[in-house]
């Protein structure tokens, strides 16, 4: 089966409530995976992960997609244009690899060249934003590499472990090649 979005090792496609299982939920539990995303701040249930596929879903100005390995079909995290302005036509990409055993391989850098390319070909989209915590070293890393530039930097604009932290926001626009 051939996906809109596809790269050598992976493909996303739009999921749904069948794709809100229990290792979908534990993934959004896990102090290393939710370090630097906002879900870390409600507990997730298979019903939690099944209401936000459906939310995304309803919602035209999100697209939501499962990130899952070609060679297994295993679904490993999730990646999401959202926040879609259509007036001005700009929006949001961000992931998560849940399961950490595909961690430090690659994949996130493949997500982010192949849905960037997708929200500019596909979408229409005139610019692509993206916010990450500072000390997320290595999405920042993959950001970077894809052609986003740091645009940004919200002073104090979260808190984790007790500490006040910045947030850079970093953008793309239609055409800027990859570092
Ligand atoms: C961040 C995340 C998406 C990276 O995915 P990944 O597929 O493991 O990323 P990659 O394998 O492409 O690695 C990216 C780079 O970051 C580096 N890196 C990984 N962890 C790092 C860390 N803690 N500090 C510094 N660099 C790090 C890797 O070495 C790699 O660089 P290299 O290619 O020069 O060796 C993944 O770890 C994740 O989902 N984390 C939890 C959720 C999250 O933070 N999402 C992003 C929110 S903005």
């Amino acid at each position: 089966m051939s996906h809109a979005i596809e790269t050598d090792r992976i493909y996303l496609r739009p999921l749904t409530a069948a794709d809100a299982t229990a290792d979908y939920a534990a993934w959004l539990n896990d102090p290393e995976v939710n370090r630097y995303l906002e879900t870390r701040h409600t507990p997730q249930t298979i019903a939690s992960c099944a209401a936000f596929i459906a939310d995304c879903n309803n919602d035209p100005r999100s697209h939501l997609f499962g990130i899952f390995l070609r060679a297994s079909d295993a679904h490993v995290g999730n990646a999401k244009i959202g926040f879609i302005n259509p007036y001005y036509r700009t929006g949001q990409l961000s992931l998560f690899i849940g399961d950490k055993s595909q961690w430090g391989k690659g994949i996130a850098g493949e997500v982010v060249a192949a849905l960037t390319a997708y929200g500019f070909d596909q979408l229409g989209l005139q610019r692509i934003e993206a916010g990450c915590y500072a000390p997320n070293e290595a999405s920042l890393k993959i950001f970077e590499r894809a052609g986003y530039r740091r645009e940004g930097r919200f002073r104090s604009h979260v808190e984790l472990d007790g500490e006040r932290l910045d947030v850079i926001w970093l953008g793309i626009l239609p055409g800027e090649p990859a570092a």
